[in-house]
């Protein structure tokens, strides 16, 4: 399983969370990571922790709305290791407010980061991931970030869903406009339920704002009701699925939604 060793990836919003856990297993799995975020110094506490010896992570600023940033980022990881096989569009952000609620700023910077980003993060990276992806027995991979809020309606966060369902269709046409290129690059996405990171907490704050109690815990409970596997998620859940779309042994998956939400669209 997970046939990793020896490629490199860039993750994007990987100082803390699902995307901090899933370079750890990367590098567990003998990848060499680039972790990008805006949170320097835990991004350096991130990459220290999840390192070793022989410096198989290292951290990079990255501000996804940036296409300086995203250069910077792509082009550290290619010097220092010579290519890249593995782009996640992972970083992202919630917002929490209903429609009337939500002002145009809140709109801007929750589309420049889950969407613009993805747009950059994955224009910039091509030229890097074909050229592997020429030699490399199953090409190279993008997995991006979903949520099971690009799947279906979210009562919380219209917006983020609004976001999140076209990262789900960027996915899907971005692996059709390189098929059709003839480049050996697989686009995936993972559509995570609710996952236990700082986000987590965020969506039991806006659900308990939303019940109109202010109890954390009761809306955490609720959260956990509505998924049937009877726990919500940890970030390990999540860098497993997303670890396999990396790997050759999704090698005839492009243009995919892995579904990882204890049960939650199943109903
Ligand atoms: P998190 O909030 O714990 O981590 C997100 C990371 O993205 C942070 O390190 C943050 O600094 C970084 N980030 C934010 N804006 C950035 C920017 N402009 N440039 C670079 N980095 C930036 O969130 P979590 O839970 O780890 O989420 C990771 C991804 O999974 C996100 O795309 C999120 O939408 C998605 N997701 C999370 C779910 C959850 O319940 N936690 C459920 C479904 C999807």
């Amino acid at each position: 399983m997970n046939r990793l060793d020896g490629k490199i990836a860039l993750i994007s919003g990987a100082a803390r969370g699902i995307g901090a856990e899933t370079a750890r297993l990367m590098v567990e799995a003998g990848v060499r990571v680039m972790i990008g975020d805006i949170l320097d110094e835990r991004g350096r506490e991130t990459t220290r922790a999840i390192g070793g010896s022989d410096a198989a992570a290292i951290f990079h600023h990255l501000d996804v709305t940036s296409e300086k940033d995203w250069s910077g980022a792509i082009g550290a990881a290619v010097a220092r290791w010579g290519g890249l096989d593995i782009l996640v569009n992972n970083a992202g952000m919630f917002l929490g407010k209903g429609i009337e609620e939500a002002s145009l700023d809140d709109w801007h910077r929750l589309s420049a980061v889950n969407l613009t980003g993805v747009f950059l993060g994955t224009k910039l990276a091509v030229p890097s991931l074909r050229e592997r992806g020429r030699t490399s027995p199953q090409g190279s991979t993008i997995v991006n970030l979903a949520s099971v809020a690009g799947l279906v309606g979210s009562q919380l966060d219209p917006l983020y869903s609004m976001t999140k369902g076209g990262v789900t269709l960027f996915t899907k046409s971005a692996a059709l406009e390189f098929a059709r290129k003839g480049y050996r690059i697989r686009v995936n996405s993972i559509h995570p339920g609710v996952i236990q990171t700082d986000m987590g907490e965020q969506t039991f704050v806006s659900r308990a704002r939303n019940i109109g109690t202010n109890d954390v815990d009761a809306a955490r409970q609720i959260a956990l009701s509505t998924h049937p596997i009877g726990r919500l998620g940890t970030p390990t859940d999540i860098a497993k699925g997303i670890l396999f779309l990396a790997s050759d042994d999704a090698g005839f998956m492009t243009g995919a939604g892995l579904v990882v939400d204890g049960g939650l669209t199943a109903q």
